[in-house]
């Protein structure tokens, strides 16, 4: 297999976003632009990557994986000097194949990326350029065509009128043999209207030479698509959530209504399963088979086995087993595995704890740093104590355990299997299997002594 590497462009300002940062840092359905084009080389199989970034480099860098090359580019002097920035990179690649493309537009799929490297292949090309054609091609970068190959690629600003009105653009991303990239890199000049070095003048250059060039029609219009303000970019996000909606309806999930949800084209969604308008499902989440997830429910990085059924309720960085039910008005912070057929009703926050399978837990209560077994009854208001204001400290509560309204679990603490606690009991001390906790102080009552508290004449 030949040896094949890609340089990103990523050092745009994007002053139209209005924000401080790096355009390529604007995120499509949760992920920065620039991590868009990088998973969709990583996607083809393109590991060694080179990243050209300008100002706010470490945040462009914190959103790639370790390992990613990087080049600065101080200047904004264009997309070939952005280029240039990566000459040592490319130097030790000079054999390889290198692909280049725009830190800005997330929708030039792997199979594109894989496709235009095959015909870049076959056509024993030195440039291979990737191409679409849009209904409006202005700003774009115009692919001139003479017979059956490819002449130029002129820039709508040095493009005449005729030019104008070619309508096959190019979409940002080229292949290069790199040993043509580096020698055209070194021809380019900033004879034109913006006074840049244009990478696109690199296909003119090579053809010149005598060597072969192509481009690639990727077929459609979308792979061109970036983002250079808001609207743009809420369009931008408008597509990608379709395009998942697309797949997930062919896969058998049903979403009757989209309104107000996202779901991150990382999610695994089982056929059969049901998604209510309001919910957000980010990052690595799987949903099983015949779960129902909202209305106005958040899914973080979560693994939700079948049948689970989650109503305005926040799952974050956890484990739920099959049918799990959660909610309203609940959250499961990160670190929980929830067993089979727990419930879990409203206002009930779990963090960082085990829930053994069939435990249910109706209302208001805290459950944090706990190895919960299996069918522990919580009562209303039961409050886990994990935290002395210095460390937390973990609970370990046995199967059947019965804990009363209220009761305070104080961390450390250890409850065996079948214990009870009273309504209002604080335990401070382990309690063994089976026995009863009742901790609270006793009862007294004062007859008629509500009078003397009452108004005068009441
Ligand atoms: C570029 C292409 C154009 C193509 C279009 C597709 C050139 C000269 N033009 O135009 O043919 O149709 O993309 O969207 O290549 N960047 C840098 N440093 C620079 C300049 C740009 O890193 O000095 C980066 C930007 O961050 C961006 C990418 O390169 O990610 C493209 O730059 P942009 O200014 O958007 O190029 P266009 O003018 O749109
Ligand atoms: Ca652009």
């Amino acid at each position: 297999m030949e040896k094949r590497c890609a340089v990103l462009l990523a050092a745009g300002e994007g002053k139209r976003m209005g924000g401080r940062g790096s355009k390529v840092l604007c995120q499509v359905l949760f992920r920065p632009l620039i991590r868009w084009v990088y998973d969709n080389c990583a996607g083809a199989g393109i590991e060694d990557i080179c990243v050209i970034v300008g100002k706010n480099s470490e945040d462009v860098l914190r959103e790639l994986p370790q390992g990613t090359h990087t080049a600065l580019q101080e200047q904004r002097l264009g997309t070939g000097h952005a280029v240039l920035q990566a000459k040592a990179f490319l130097e030790e690649r000079r054999d390889w194949d290198v692909l280049v493309a725009n830190g800005d537009a997330p929708f030039l799929f792997p199979r594109l990326i894989q496709g235009a490297w095959e015909a870049h292949r076959a056509g024993q090309n030195a440039m291979t350029v990737i191409s679409a054609r849009v209904e409006d091609p202005a700003g774009y970068g115009r692919i001139l065509r003479d017979g059956e190959g490819v002449r130029a690629i002129v820039e709508e600003r040095d493009a005449d009128d005729a030019q104008k009105a070619v309508r096959e653009i190019n979409a940002g991303c080229c292949w290069f043999r790199g040993g043509d990239l580096l020698e055209a890199l070194e021809e380019l000049t900033p004879q034109n209207v913006q006074g840049e070095l244009y990478l696109t003048d690199a296909l003119g250059i090579l053809r010149e030479k005598g060597r072969r060039v192509g481009a690639w029609d990727a077929g459609d219009p979308r792979v061109v698509l970036g983002a250079n303000d808001r609207r743009q970019l809420a369009g931008l996000n408008a597509i990608a959530r379709e395009m998942v909606f697309d797949r997930l309806y062919d896969q058998g999930v049903d979403i009757p209504v989209t309104d107000g949800v996202m779901i991150d084209p990382r999610a695994r969604i089982a056929p059969g399963a049901r998604i209510l308008p309001g919910t957000v499902i980010r990052g690595e989440t799987a949903v099983g088979r015949d779960s129902v997830i909202g209305p106005n429910s958040w899914l973080e990085d979560s693994t939700l086995g079948e049948g689970c059924l989650i109503q305005a309720s926040y799952i974050l960085g956890s484990t739920l087993e099959d049918r799990v039910q959660i909610g309203p008005f609940s959250r499961v912070r990160p670190g929980c595995r929830i067993g089979a057929g727990v419930k879990i009703g409203n206002f009930v926050e779990v963090k960082n704890s085990v829930l053994g399978p069939g435990t249910k837990s109706a209302h208001l209560t805290y459950i944090g740093d706990a190895d919960v077994g299996a069918g522990v009854n919580f009562g209303c208001g039961v409050c886990i104590a994990n935290y002395d204001g210095v460390k937390k400290h973990r609970t370990t509560i046995g199967d059947g355990v019965f804990l009363g309204c209220n009761t305070n679990l104080i961390a450390p603490v250890k409850l065996g299997d079948g214990a009870y606690t009273a309504a209002g009991t604080t335990v401070t001390r382990d309690v063994p299997e089976d026995a009863l906790c009742i901790g609270r102080p006793r009862q007294t009552v004062l007859p008629d002594r509500a009078r003397d508290y009452r108004k005068p004449g009441k």
